[in-house]
């Protein structure tokens, strides 16, 4: 367990110093067995794995969830043990935004719609945090999962644009039997709320459904899966988008990588999901 800045940069000198790959799994902490699946990739691909928990007020907008969001550091980190992280990096608020902090990182392109649309400044929160732990971390590998798949986007520009010699890898999204995303967020539902939230994958399901029986038209997927989630007036939907996988540009028909994305509130919380349908011709 590491706490300040200094120290994480020994740790991962001391590991290239052996000539050990570094791999990074950035998180804020409440793990589930996503983030834990992202520490399994990280520990298979690489020889020495930091994870790090912080919880990023920039990413956050004025009165959304940064002061209820589940803080669990102990079973975080009983989580993680056996599990092949090395170093388990989790500073303090003034470790990472220093007084007089005063540069974020603005995005535009695959930052601007759908959840950049939604919580204006959240991508230039999520980007200015992810830049200063592949900063602090520097890593070969930095491990995404694919529920966040926006922000998985954003991140490979990132890297991309400001030319950072990280691969970037997304990992599946891990769902609970009954298809419900795993999210951090999930343990704020009440038993009511987490049986209505399933018609999210269920909506997801449907559209996957009816991309490979051969209906391309984003219009018919889209009235269906609204179809189904109007018969759960509770779950309160903020968008549903069917756009291009790479540019998120909106897509009139599936005709290459379509990424179908959905975000709803059940009760107070927002859930978000999505699915991608792949080259269905
Ligand atoms: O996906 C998350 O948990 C966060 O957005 C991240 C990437 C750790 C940045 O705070």
């Amino acid at each position: 367990l590491i706490r300040t800045a200094e120290r994480l940069r020994e740790a991962v000198r001391a590991a290239r110093g052996q000539g050990k790959s570094i791999g990074l799994v950035p998180t804020m902490g409440a793990l589930h067995a996503g983030h834990l699946s992202l520490v399994d990739a990280s520990h298979r691909q690489c020889d020495f794995t930091v994870v790090t928990i912080f919880v990023n007020l920039p990413q956050f907008a004025p009165g959304e969830d940064f002061s209820t969001y589940p803080r669990t550091l102990e079973a975080d980190l009983d989580a993680l043990r056996g599990r092949g992280a090395d170093v388990v990096f989790v500073p303090d608020e003034q470790e990472i935004y220093r007084p007089g902090h005063a540069t974020f990182v603005q995005m535009h392109g695959v930052a601007e719609p759908l959840e950049g649309r939604c919580r204006p400044g959240h991508f230039r929160g999520v980007a200015t945090i992810v830049l200063k732990l592949l900063n602090l971390a520097t890593p070969d590998v930095a491990f995404f999962g694919q529920k966040d798949y926006q922000q998985s986007l954003v991140v490979r520009r990132l890297v991309a644009d400001l030319d950072l010699p990280i691969e970037i890898h997304l990992c599946p999204t891990v769902r609970e039997p009954d298809g419900l995303a795993l999210s951090s967020r999930n343990a704020q539902l009440d038993a009511q709320q987490r049986q209505q939230a399933l018609v999210l994958s269920r909506s997801l399901r449907r559209a996957v459904e009816l991309a490979e029986s051969g209906q391309h038209s984003t219009k018919a997927i889209r009235a269906e899966m609204l179809a189904l989630l109007a018969e759960v007036p509770e779950v309160r939907l903020d968008y549903l988008a069917m756009v291009d996988a790479e540019t998120l540009d909106e897509a009139a028909q599936v005709d290459g990588p379509t990424l179908v994305a959905i975000t709803a509130f059940v009760g107070p919380v927002r859930l978000i999901d999505n699915c991608l349908i792949n080259n269905i011709m």
